[in-house]
C-alpha cells in the first residue's frame, strides 16, 4: 500500500545527482528523519531506501512520543562518485534547497553519510535542519544521543531476557563501528561488557583494541555467539539466511531498517530470539535533537528521556509476550494507535 503524503525526487540543478525527499506523515506534526549521502548502484535503490526510512521514521517518531512524523531525504549518488568536495557541497545545497520549499513540513538531521558540518553545508539554503555544530547555533552531533538511547534499550532487553538489566558480564557483538557504534561499543565496554565487534573499515580495528574487544568480520560477528547481536550499521542484515545462521539470544541495535522484510520478524520469533524494532531502539538521535533545539530542554531531561526508551520497549515485550505476538507487531500496533489508525 502506498502510504506517503509526499515524495519529490529531482536532478539536483546544481550538483546534478538525485534528490529524493520523501515525506511520509505528518499527521503528528512537522515530519523529522535524516539526510542519507551514499552511493548506489542505481537511484531508484536510493529511491527505495527513501520510501521505507521515511515510513520507519514515523513510527519511531510515535513511539518516542514526539509530535512529529516521518520523513527522509537520500542524495543518491552514482556508483563511481568520491562524496566529497565540491560536488558534495553542491548536492547537499540541492538538498536543502527541496526542504525548503516543504515551508517546515519536513526538516532534516545527519544521517549515514552525513555529519553536523553537512548541516551547516545544507542549512545555507534552509532553516529546516537539525544538528549543526554547537558553534553554528545547533544541538551538534546526533550519535551520542542514539548511542545513549540504544543502551538503554539494551538494558530492556537484558531485563526482558535475562533477568537483570546490567551489561556487566554479558556478551555484545556490535556489527558496525561508526559515529554510533562506537560509541555503544564504548559505553558497553565502561559498563563492563564482553564484546565482539566489527567494521567494513579495517581502520576501526584500532577501537576494537582500546576496547579490549575481539575484531572479527561483520559476517562473523553477526553469527557470534553472544547474549546481544547489536547490528549498528546498514539495514537489510536480517534475512531469512541470517537469521537461521544466528546464534545470539537477541537482537537489538540502532541500524535503521534491519528487516529484510516484515516477515523476518516472525522468523525470528520462530527461533525465540526477540528482536527489539530498529525504530524504538535507534529513537535517541531525534529525542535528543529536538528536546535541545525545540523545546531547550537541560541535559538531565535529555537524558530522562532517552533513558525512557528501555520503559518504551519493556512495554513493548510485555506486549508482545501476553498477547502471543513478536516485538514487531506490539510495537507497530502502538504506532498505529497513536496515529490514530
Ligand atoms: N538519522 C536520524 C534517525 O535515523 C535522523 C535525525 C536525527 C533527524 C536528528 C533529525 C535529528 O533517527
Amino acid at each position: 500500500m502506498f502510504s506517503h503524503e509526499r515524495i519529490i525526487i529531482r536532478r539536483g540543478p546544481e550538483s546534478g545527482v538525485p534528490i529524493i525527499v520523501a515525506v511520509h506523515s505528518t499527521k503528528l506534526g512537522p515530519a523529522l528523519g535524516g539526510c542519507r549521502l551514499k552511493t548506489y548502484g542505481q537511484w531508484q535503490d536510493g529511491l527505495a531506501d527513501a520510501v521505507r526510512l521515511s515510513a520507519a521514521m514515523t513510527d519511531k517518531c510515535a513511539l518516542a512520543g514526539l509530535p512529529n512524523g516521518g520523513g527522509k531525504t537520500v542524495i543518491a549518488l552514482p556508483p563511481d562518485a568520491t562524496p566529497d568536495g565540491a560536488l558534495r557541497a553542491a548536492a547537499l545545497h540541492d538538498a536543502g534547497t527541496v526542504i525548503e520549499e516543504l515551508s517546515g513540513q519536513y526538516a532534516t538531521g545527519p544521517d549515514v553519510g552525513t555529519g553536523p558540518d553537512d548541516m551547516v553545508t545544507i542549512g545555507e539554503r534552509t532553516s529546516h535542519v537539525f544538528c549543526r555544530p554547537v558553534e553554528a547555533g545547533g544541538s551538534g552531533d546526533s550519535s551520542p544521543g542514539t548511542a545513549t538511547g540504544t543502551v538503554a534499550a539494551l538494558r530492556a532487553v537484558c531485563e526482558a531476557r535475562f533477568g537483570s538489566p546490567s551489561p556487566a558480564g554479558r556478551s555484545f557483538a556490535v556489527v558496525g563501528l561508526g559515529r554510533v557504534g562506537g560509541r555503544v561499543a564504548r559505553l558497553l565496554a565502561e559498563a563492563g561488557a564482553k564484546l565482539v565487534v566489527a567494521d567494513v573499515d579495517p581502520v576501526r580495528k584500532s577501537l576494537a583494541d582500546e576496547l579490549g574487544a575481539a575484531w572479527t568480520s561483520p559476517d562473523e560477528a553477526m553469527t557470534a555467539p553472544v547474549d546481544v547481536l547489536v547490528p549498528a550499521a546498514l539495514g537489510g542484515v536480517l534475512t531469512p539466511t541470517t537469521v537461521a545462521a544466528l546464534r545470539c539470544a537477541a537482537v537489538a541495535g540502532p541500524a535503521n531498517n534491519q528487516l529484510d522484510a516484515p516477515a523476518t520478524a516472525d522468523l525470528l520469533h520462530a527461533r525465540g530470539i526477540p528482536w527489539a524494532p530498529d525504530y524504538v531502539v535507534s529513537a535517541g538521535g531525534v529525542i535528543s535533537a529536538t528536546a535541545v533545539e525545540l523545546h531547550h530542554e537541560s541535559p538531565q531531561q535529555v537524558t530522562a528521556r532517552l533513558d525512557a526508551i528501555a520503559g518504551t520497549l519493556t512495554a513493548v515485550f510485555t506486549t508482545a509476550e501476553r498477547d502471543g505476538i513478536t516485538p514487531s507487531a506490539a510495537a507497530l500496533a502502538e504506532a498505529h494507535r497513536r496515529l490514530g489508525q
